[in-house]
């Protein structure tokens, strides 16, 4: 699959929010430089990391949101869920059959969520961020 960069068409005009959205293109790049695509416990690692590393994202995202006044946060927490139940699913079937889930499946997963989450939800909330950070930074 062809890798996709950050760049500032993805930028959600928050500093810390677009540092977080860049380590998990990183996280993707990494992935798919690894030397033995079914190496399971790589991959079990991998899945950990995305697992916690979303949690600790998307929560920092709603409560930025929040802070913003964002009358959308509702519906975006929603798709943040789905995010998070699809991650959880794939660590399921990974523990149920680790022969289930390829590298290539989570990176797949990953960058198709990501391309789309941020060019279209989490660009939504963008102007309320700025609004509230008083400048466009
Ligand atoms: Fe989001």
């Amino acid at each position: 699959m062809e890798l996709v960069e950050w760049n500032d068409s993805f930028s959600v005009g928050n500093v810390l929010m677009d540092a977080h959205h860049r380590i998990f293109f990183e996280t993707i790049k990494e992935f798919s430089k690894f030397p033995d695509k079914n190496d399971h416990e790589a991959i079990r690692k991998r899945i950990e990391f995305l697992i916690e590393y979303a949690a600790m994202h998307l929560g920092a995202e709603e409560r930025l949101m929040r802070q913003a006044n964002y009358p959308d946060i509702d519906e975006h927490k929603a798709t943040h869920e789905a995010f998070v139940r699809e991650l959880l699913s794939v660590k399921e079937s990974f523990d149920k059959d680790p022969n289930s889930v390829t590298a290539d499946t989570i990176m797949k997963i990953m960058q198709d969520w990501l391309v789309h989450h941020i060019a279209g939800s989490d660009k939504r909330y963008m102007p309320y961020v700025q609004n509230m950070q008083g400048s466009a930074h």
